[in-house]
């Protein structure tokens, strides 16, 4: 199979990665980056560029097209594809709002009765203050923009002070611009998280293996909010009874309302849990694979993957098959000290001559330079150890972790310690 896949992240190595195990005769990405350079042919052409990415998709001619990240999906990249007739693994973009929108995903599961943190909008700062004064005081909340903002949109407010001064900088100071246009005060919840990752065709969906993301920039969940500094997969602090309640009481009203609403949803539907006293309650939804949860799942998820993505595209889920995990993977980020908020680039970066057994390199944001390969993001390298549990996979990933590390990155000590 012939795959055009889109984006440069280390989720998009980690996809490029498991297509070429699972044999597809050719990849090109758009635009990669340097580690996809490796396994794939890239196309100098910006995931963000729709126009640009639908004339690469029609001279290419793919047998399918994979769109990694959410703002093409958003943009409407999956349905300027289908125009086409050029096979897409990727939501609508009126389905992708369940994740270009957080009001509209909170609206949904409050119509449907879809267990999530209690909420309120606000477009007026002056109304918020107002609720926060009389009903929120002593409460801790949590404040997010409406519209996408690179993971970096949520914030948990320890008390109604904190609380105030993010939906000033939100809806006042305009800090995410017009994804803060809106805002949403969340009911803060306990519990552990975990991500579960389903296949979704429309009609049917399918269960990758669950994995728990660690989203705080520093060691013991403090720090800012990140897109993810580590992962680990498989995570057995999600039951097989839990899955099947998320299933039946998150992930099929879900999709059927989309699907009644005529969007249905075709793609990844990325289902962040926290797992409550009262059961799982969603977090947040993701209309794609996750970034670094994807880094963990492939590698110890044995079905196959330009099927199972193709069989999406064409309707016939229900024929795939959906092998248990027969590994452990373990995921460190390397990012560039002060991620997330200022950082460098163009950071030398230096590869170990020897290979580790049991890890794999994801590039994240690299690019090749007349220097070699530097880095071009805040999150630049993912350092991947695999074993048959997750301990075993921990001791190889930060072995990598450690090879890997140059002046100017810097990792989480504490992924997968729990
Ligand atoms: P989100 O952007 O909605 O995925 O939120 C990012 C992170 O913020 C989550 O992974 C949680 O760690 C935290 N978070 C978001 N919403 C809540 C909530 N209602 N209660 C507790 N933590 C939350
Ligand atoms: N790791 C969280 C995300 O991909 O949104």
């Amino acid at each position: 199979m012939k795959i055009l896949l889109i984006g440069s992240g280390g989720r998009e190595h980690a996809l490029a990665w498991k297509l070429k195990k699972d044999s597809a005769k050719e990849i090109v990405a758009a635009p990669g980056n340097a580690g996809i350079a490796q396994i794939a042919r890239c196309e100098t052409v910006n995931a963000d560029d729709v126009d640009a990415l639908v004339e690469l998709s029609k001279r290419e001619k793919p047998e399918l097209v994979v769109i990694g990240p959410e703002a093409p999906l958003a943009a409407g990249l999956a349905d300027r594809l289908n125009d086409e007739k050029i096979p897409v693994f990727g939501p609508s973009a009126n389905a992708a709002r369940i994740e270009s929108s957080k009001v509209f995903a909170k609206e949904l599961m409050e119509r449907e009765g879809i267990p999530t943190a209690a909420f309120q909008v606000f477009d007026d700062f002056s109304e918020m203050r107002a609720f926060l004064r009389a009903d929120g005081k002593g409460l801790p909340w949590v404040v997010k923009a409406d519209g996408l903002a690179a993971g970096k949109g949520s914030i948990v407010c320890p008390d109604s002070f904190k609380a105030q001064f993010w939906g000033s900088e939100m809806l006042v100071q305009k800090r995410f611009g017009d994804a803060g246009k809106r805002v949403i005060l969340e009911e803060m919840l306990e519990g552990r998280e975990a991500s579960i990752l389903f296949l979704c065709d429309g009609e049917d969906f399918l269960a990758l293996p669950i994995a728990q993301d660690y989203k705080r920039a520093e060691e013991g969940d403090k720090g800012k909010n990140t897109g993810g500094m580590g992962a680990f997969a498989p995570a057995s602090h999600v039951t097989p009874d839990m899955l099947s309640d998320v299933e039946n009481r998150i992930v099929a009203p879900t999709l059927a309302a989309l699907r009644d609403d005529g969007d249905p949803f075709q793609g990844v539907l990325y289902v962040g849990l926290m797992l409550t006293a009262d059961g799982p309650k969603v977090i947040e939804f993701n209309c794609r694979f996750g970034d670094p949860e994807t880094q963990v799942i492939l590698p110890v998820w044995p079905g196959n993957l330009p099927e199972a993505l193709l069989a999406c595209a064409e309707g016939r889920l229900k024929y795939i098959e959906n092998p248990d995990p027969d590994s452990a993977a373990v995921c460190v980020v390397l990012a560039a000290k002060g991620y997330p908020e200022e950082y460098k680039k163009g950071i030398r970066l230096r590869f170990p001559k020897k290979r580790i057994d049991n890890t794999l390199t994801f590039h994240a944001g690299t690019r090749m330079s007349e220097d070699g390969i530097v880095s071009a993001g805040g999150r630049v390298l993912n350092a991947l150890g695999l074993g048959e549990n997750i301990a075993e996979a921990r001791i190889k990933a930060y072995a990598l972790a450690e090879e890997l590390d140059v002046r100017g990155l810097r990792y989480r000590e504490d992924i997968a310690a729990d």
